[in-house]
């Protein structure tokens, strides 16, 4: 009784020896919560490639892990019933050399292996990718398709299209501090670093709208950094790319007052570049799903919150001038000729 003595002073170890039942059922009960793990931001939902390889990959470390717990906790709770006078008759040396030298050197050995090829798979290039370019922004997203021999470019922010069954490039850059482009449906992560190209290559199996989300912390509203990724047939993502080459006009009295208030110093609107080209272009507005890169859906009535004061209360920090509060009759002005870019 005395060699157990230590053990039981920890107030752990002596709840696991009285109640093993229920330590077992706590373990169990965390499972579930990886059936929650679907739906349109999640990794393990995968909808291409890339992403199926990378859940793959989480699932075999998973089980593989599960085991090893298994294991470890039945070697635990084996030594604690297990009697002292035959636990010091054990063999501990090639114990220790086999479970702890051998096994680990296999199990890390054969996971680095294999982890090295998933890894060079998915980062394989392609020569037929589209190409398309991303930079991040406190706290948006600027998309651009550059021009190709039969389509022209398209400049585009908070919205991202592409074309089930072709590869995509990506090329990942940033205009202030580190983000991170992640679209976790299709695949792995890559930091938006200042300063440095960094390529991600995805491409989508399926049709389906996907929730990206800004994955590195940079800022007041790194939360609110999203936007939504749309997957269609490639015959509909080429209609959608030539609508896109020609501007929605602007006119009206919406957009003298978007002159008058300097909205145009800082974006772009009807194919109008912006003077500045600090904030979002505005050009095709109208069908964005949301408003404020994720921070609402694109509803009128979000679009005019938003208008009323930049943003100030939706996404509070955004680099907008909260300041310059728009009266009901300029958010009437503004939010018309922004529905009309469609
Ligand atoms: Cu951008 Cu977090």
């Amino acid at each position: 009784m005395l060699r157990n003595r230590p053990t039981m002073r920890v107030p752990a170890l002596r709840f696991a020896r009285e109640r093993p039942v229920v330590c077992l059922l706590l373990l169990l009960l965390a499972l579930p919560g990886i059936a929650a793990c679907s739906g349109t931001q999640s990794a393990l939902d995968p909808h291409g490639p890339v992403a199926e390889s990378i859940t793959h990959t989480w699932w075999v470390l998973f089980w593989g892990a599960a085991i090893i717990l298994a294991l470890v906790m039945g070697l635990v709770f084996y030594a604690m019933f297990l009697d002292p006078e035959r636990k010091a008759q054990l063999p501990h040396l090639p114990f220790l050399i086999g479970a702890g030298l051998v096994f680990p050197t296999v199990v890390l050995t054969a996971l680095v292996v294999f982890g090295t090829l998933v890894g060079r798979d998915i980062t394989r290039a392609h020569d037929d990718a589209l190409v398309i370019e991303v930079t991040g922004h406190q706290w948006w997203w600027e998309v651009r398709y550059p021009a190709t021999t039969d389509a022209p470019e398209v400049v585009t922010a908070n919205e991202l299209r592409l074309p089930v069954g072709v590869p995509v490039e990506f090329v990942i850059e940033s205009a202030d501090v580190v983000h991170s482009f992640w679209i976790p449906n299709l695949g792995g992560k890559v930091d938006m670093i200042p300063g440095r190209t960094n390529t991600l290559r995805l491409e989508a199996s399926r049709p389906g709208r996907f929730r990206a989300q800004c994955a590195e912390f940079c800022g007041a509203q790194h939360s609110r950094m999203g936007f939504i990724a749309i997957a269609t047939d490639a015959d509909e993502f080429e209609r959608w790319r030539r609508a896109r080459a020609s501007a929605p006009e602007a006119s009206g009295p919406g957009l003298a007052r978007f002159d008058a208030l300097g909205c145009a110093g800082c974006h772009g609107l009807g194919g109008r570049a912006a003077d500045g080209g600090v904030g979002p272009v505005l050009t095709h507005f109208a069908e964005r799903p949301t408003v404020g890169a994720g921070a609402a859906r694109n509803t009128p009535e979000a679009l005019r919150a938003w208008l009323t004061d930049h943003g100030a209360r939706m996404k509070p920090g955004s680099l907008g001038p909260a300041e310059r509060r728009l009266d009901d009759a300029d958010v009437e002005a503004i939010a018309g000729l922004l529905e009309q870019q469609r």
